[in-house]
């Protein structure tokens, strides 16, 4: 029987203005119990950050930011830092997304930075890992995955994965409505659990959260939850309506 505390997170990514993100918190403050097993954060846009953090005060919900630099002050023109989001009342902070590593030239390297950098200023990084649809074809997804997880743990103490969280997202699976099937998706989270497990010892990588992203619903949250090393969920296009993120809090409650 496991002991984590199963943690559900919405990633909005680039959607919603300041007023729709705080609409949205609010309906999604109203629909939530009061208390309830798991942990819960979202993640809107860097402009929406202060407006949602005043809204969620007092809530069972936490704040967190979608990416950071890893300086804490300097000449970085465009980038936020770990002292910002401090700041504004971030607890989390996603670190290492495929869209970043995709579309904004994000390396294992930049992401090892970030999550030293997170840790640091005391933002709980979930590092974000996953295969390609090619990867996973030729039969290298659980190397390629336990690869980036060992890259982005590399400058990471045992104690320090009590703050940390990782989600397996396979890219295939993003905004796809092609979810990984439960079993494949607990082979993962088994096979990256394993690897904690030998390169930060056993107790370690036993408290260590993992989480599922990649289409999960309503509909398919709960089963895929139950599998014994799936310890919540990362939700991208069904965290931006409050009544379908609430109902996949509820599978994790
Ligand atoms: P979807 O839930 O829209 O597939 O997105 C998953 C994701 O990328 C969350 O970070």
């Amino acid at each position: 029987m496991t002991t984590r505390v199963p943690i559900v997170v919405g990633n909005w990514k680039l959607h919603k203005t300041v007023s729709e993100s705080v609409a949205t918190t609010d309906a999604l403050v109203d629909l939530l119990p009061k208390r309830g097993r798991a942990e819960i954060a979202v993640a809107p846009v860097f402009t929406a950050l202060m407006g949602v953090a005043a809204q969620l005060k007092g809530s069972r919900v936490a704040l967190g930011a979608q990416d950071l630099h890893w300086e804490a002050k300097g000449a970085f023109t465009g980038e936020v830092g770990p002292l910002q989001l401090v700041d504004v009342g971030c607890a989390f902070v996603i670190i290492g997304h495929s869209e970043r590593r995709e579309y904004f030239a994000e390396t294992d390297e930049r992401v090892a930075r970030k999550v030293r950098s997170a840790l640091d200023h005391g933002l709980k990084p979930i590092v974000c890992v996953g295969e390609s649809l090619q990867t996973r074809e030729a039969g290298d997804a659980e190397p390629h995955v336990v690869a980036q997880v060992d890259a982005a743990l590399q400058s990471v103490q045992p104690a320090d994965l009590a703050s940390l969280v990782i989600a397996y997202e396979p890219i295939w699976a993003i905004g796809t409505g092609r979810t990984a099937s439960p079993t494949d998706a607990e082979q993962m989270h088994a096979a990256v659990r394993a690897q904690v497990q030998r390169s930060h010892g056993v107790p370690a990588g036993e408290g260590l959260r993992i989480l599922y992203g990649g289409s999960v619903k309503p509909e398919n949250a709960g089963e895929l939850m139950l599998q014994p090393n799936i310890d919540g969920a990362l939700v991208g296009g069904a965290s931006l309506d409050a009544a379908s993120f609430a109902a996949i809090v509820a599978a994790a409650d």
